[in-house]
């Protein structure tokens, strides 16, 4: 077993190691939750719009895999008031222990859930909004950077967000954004992060729900590979900036990357998602059940995507992460060591 750092973060959540899988709307199914917690990091659920029937299959699946904690991830600003209600009623019906909100802070949702005794992860992107979160029961903030792949909330880089989060609030912060391997973990924790929130690295795993042809485009990608744009906006409240990796549709819309709006896009079925018609535009990736025109989807990346090179099961990321951040930390710690003995 791989040694390990604990952290206030492992000792909130319950887990062995301080990294976290994202709940990724999409891939990150029970597959992936269940795989990141039983090999003793945390895993979730990404359920965004899903149906409750869906959410409380998902939720069983997980509690079959593994009896380590885990948590569901919800959106409440891109979701319909009463489809939230009825996602956060399927959530506790279920039991379960953990819940994770991102984008606007939702007060109501953090309390109910607190009141339902959950603990409350919730993922920001401004140190106003981590201070709102933990003000209104946030128990652990998760802090975004400018790098991150999917909808980025965040308009800063990590390295300067970071660490005035973690003086602005009491909670522990998990660090997220372009973070793919241990050197990654090991600069969050000098940053002042009690540990990581991953999506790229766990989207490139043979358990994530996303399609084998996106997992190849992160493999493939290199160092520039991703743009951030807010092209493909069918689905969410306007204003939400996503990064993906370049594709037919970013290159089309060439330096113009910002100012769509959902309601001004053309809606035009370039797939099918389980049956479901996908739109040109929309924020929908490819998954396993989806066919058409994958190429031309949001193929969401973080910026860390070019050190993503094989597709790893989850729980070799994990080991790798943090036998690799245990090892930068050593080394880091000898050389210091020698400039001060030389
Ligand atoms: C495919 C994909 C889907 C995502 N969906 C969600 C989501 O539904 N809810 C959420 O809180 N974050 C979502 N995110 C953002 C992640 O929570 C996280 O901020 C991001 O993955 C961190 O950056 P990284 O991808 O470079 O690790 C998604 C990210 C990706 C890559």
């Amino acid at each position: 077993m791989t040694e390990t750092i604990a952290t206030a973060l492992t000792e909130r959540l319950g887990c062995r190691y301080p990294i976290i899988s994202a709940g990724m709307g999409g891939p990150a199914r029970s597959e992936l939750a269940a795989a990141v917690s039983s090999a003793g990091g945390f895993g979730q659920l990404g359920m965004v719009r899903e149906s409750p029937a869906l959410i409380e299959r998902e939720i069983a699946a997980v509690k079959r895999l593994t009896n380590r904690p885990f948590a569901v991830n919800l959106i409440p600003a891109a979701t319909d008031p009463k489809l939230l209600e009825d996602e956060l009623a399927a959530c506790f019906k279920a039991g379960v222990s953990a819940m994770c909100f991102f984008w606007d802070v939702d007060q109501k949702a953090i309390a109910r859930a607190k009141r339902e005794g959950c603990l409350v992860l919730h993922q920001v992107g401004s140190v106003a909004d981590a201070v709102k979160a933990e003000d209104a029961g946030a128990d652990v903030i998760i802090v975004q950077g400018v790098e991150a792949g999917g909808h980025v909330w965040g308009k800063r880089g990590l390295s300067v967000l970071l660490p005035e989060v973690v003086d602005a609030v009491e909670v522990p912060v998990a660090a997220s954004g372009g973070i793919v391997d241990g050197r990654g973990l090991a600069a969050a924790l000098a940053l002042g992060a009690a540990g990581v929130h991953c999506g790229t690295v766990f989207l490139a795993s043979p358990e994530s729900f996303a399609h084998d042809y996106h997992k190849q485009r992160l493999v493939e990608a290199g160092s520039d590979s991703t743009v951030h744009t807010d092209l493909f906006a069918i689905n969410w409240p306007p204003d939400s900036p996503v990064r993906v990796l370049k594709n037919s549709e970013t290159e089309a819309a060439g330096k113009k990357l910002w100012g769509y709006h959902p309601d001004q896009l053309p809606r035009e079925v370039i797939a099918k998602e389980d049956g479901a018609p996908v739109y040109r535009y929309s924020t929908a990736s490819p998954l396993k059940v989806t066919t058409g025109k994958l190429e031309a989807m949001a193929l969401y990346a973080g910026d860390g995507v070019a050190r993503v090179n094989a597709i790893r099961p989850a729980a070799q990321i994990i080991e790798h992460m943090m036998a690799e951040a245990i090892a930068t930390i050593r080394s880091d710690a000898a050389r210091i060591t020698a400039v001060a003995a030389g």
